[in-house]
């Protein structure tokens, strides 16, 4: 694809004409997805605002239409009723005026009384390409109209870097008071959490501290994508430090992750009960956002961005990028988090094929149980699992699972179309029992793998060419394949 230059990556978007021939390139890319949350055009990347509201789950999308790139910033809406069928709903908030001149960038929504309120980070430019981050509502009515509140909730705290962004929006039920807790980065460059409060929604916001996170002080240079949840009983703390290294993560820089612990609102205080977990072990995961779920308070639903900052991919060439995870019921299991593709996702499926063609027809799901071995000899219970081979069983993803160090590996590296050069095309992770199952989830262009009942998961995206259409299953498992029905209609709604 040409190269844009700034001018035309934050050029506002004034009519769906303007959008019409890149629109008809993008839906002929034969990786356009058919169940996943896709952009219409150009850029997407984080969620945004993911709420239950008056019967319907609402959804956005940081959205970028020009192209594959990250110009200026727009929430596109979705809804569902039933986390699985999305409606595209068109643009939400613009960035039409000068407290967000450079982008509507992340943030969350909360019901209100008359309204779903949306905040979210205004990010402001001058003319000498300073950034003045402004944190910034907008109402969203029943019946799609939308009011702009014209002057921020709070502007940028001084005694930090201009890095202040993605507020999440809470509701204390207890004291009765409003919380926002906000990205931040501090004047040693390293990443943390501020903390704002008010009685009120539209006023009276002010800054109650930073969140303090014991351990953690030293940990990435900027936490993106903030929020604080209650999962099962149980505080998480979930942030994507960046810059940091860590083990079985390839060149990976830009983490989603989370920490489980207490929080203490009286002394701003998160104090953890363990470690930093990575959400996802595969290759394309980040700024996850979670929703309530008002139907099952044991549980949240999350989804996420299938994709990683500063990352290019295969169909930038076609003017698109990015798409969204399945969202998937979080619950804590002991010191962890575990991820179910949500229940309704089964209803998807549409007819059952033969396993033993061993021909992949995307889309489709691919349930694997693998059987115990009877031997002392604990290599024997290895398992191999190739997606998207050659028909001679050559190349593809493959999957392998070394039961001695129940370490599984996802690598990617024998695709034909590679775009995460070693050592990023390969992933590892422990996992805590051994390997019994696995749920995977093929689209066109994307391949999320559940393992054992949701205690780990792989997501990546994946760009197989026509000859890339074969599965091999390893020898000691019973397999079923199902092939799913389309969910998304590519429809151009601005
Ligand atoms: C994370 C992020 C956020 C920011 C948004 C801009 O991917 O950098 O911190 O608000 O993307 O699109």
């Amino acid at each position: 694809m040409k190269e844009l230059t700034r001018e035309e990556q934050y050029r506002r978007l004034n009519s769906v004409e303007e959008l019409e021939a890149l629109y008809r390139r993008v839906k002929a890319s034969p990786y356009r997805q058919l169940f996943h949350i896709q952009p219409v055009t150009g850029l997407l990347n984080d969620p945004n605002g993911f709420v239950r509201h008056n019967g319907k789950w609402h959804l956005f999308y940081q959205w970028c239409p020009w192209g594959a790139v990250h110009g200026l910033k727009y929430w596109y809406h979705v809804t569902s009723t039933d986390l699985v069928h999305w409606q595209n709903e068109g643009v939400c908030i613009r960035p039409d005026l000068d407290i967000d001149n450079f982008g509507a960038y992340s943030g969350s929504a909360l019901p209100g009384r008359d309204a779903l309120c949306l905040v979210y980070t205004g990010n402001h430019r001058d003319e000498d390409w300073t950034r003045v981050p402004n944190t910034c509502l907008v109402k969203l009515y029943d019946d799609g109209r939308t009011a702009k509140l014209p002057w921020p909730l709070f502007g940028p705290n001084p005694d930090y870097t201009e890095h202040q962004r993605d507020p999440k929006i809470l509701f204390n039920e207890k004291r009765k008071k409003y919380y926002i807790v906000l990205g931040a980065q501090n004047q040693a460059h390293r990443g943390c959490i501020l903390v704002y409060q008010s009685d009120n929604l539209i006023d009276g916001w002010e800054f109650a501290g930073e969140l303090k996170v014991p351990g953690f002080e030293d940990f990435g240079s900027m936490w993106e994508c903030p929020s604080i949840e209650n999962i099962s009983g149980r505080d998480v703390l979930l942030f994507c430090p960046q810059h940091i290294h860590l083990p079985r993560r390839g060149g990976a820089v830009c983490h989603s992750g989370y920490i489980i612990g207490h929080m203490d609102w009286d002394e701003l205080t998160f104090t953890p009960d363990g470690s930093f977990h990575v959400l996802d072990f595969g290759f394309d995961t980040y700024a996850a956002e979670c929703a309530a779920n008002t139907m099952d308070k044991d549980c949240a639903i999350l989804t996420a961005w299938m994709g990683l900052p500063d990352a290019s991919c295969p169909t930038d060439e076609e003017g698109w990028q990015g798409c969204l995870t399945l969202p998937r019921e979080l619950r804590v299991r002991g010191r962890r988090l575990i991820q179910r593709p949500i229940p309704a996702l089964t209803s998807l499926r549409s007819r059952e094929l033969d396993v033993s063609a061993g021909v992949l027809h995307t889309p489709c799901e691919l349930e694997i149980l693998i059987g115990e071995e009877d031997s002392d000899d604990e290599a024997r219970g290895d398992f191999d699992l190739e997606l998207f081979c050659g028909k001679a069983g050559e190349g593809g993803l493959w999957i392998h699972y070394n039961a001695h160090y129940r370490l599984i590996t996802v690598d990617r590296s024998r695709m034909k179309i590679r775009f995460g050069e070693e050592p990023d095309d390969v992933r590892e992770h422990l996992i805590d029992n051994p390997l019994t199952d696995m749920r995977i989830f093929i689209d066109k262009s994307s391949v999320e793998i559940f393992i054992n009942d949701g205690d780990a998961v792989f997501t990546s995206r994946i760009f197989p060419e026509e000859s890339e259409r074969y599965f091999r299953i390893g020898h000691n498992a019973n397999a079923r394949l199902w092939s799913l029905k389309e969910t998304v209609k590519d429809e151009l709604i601005i």
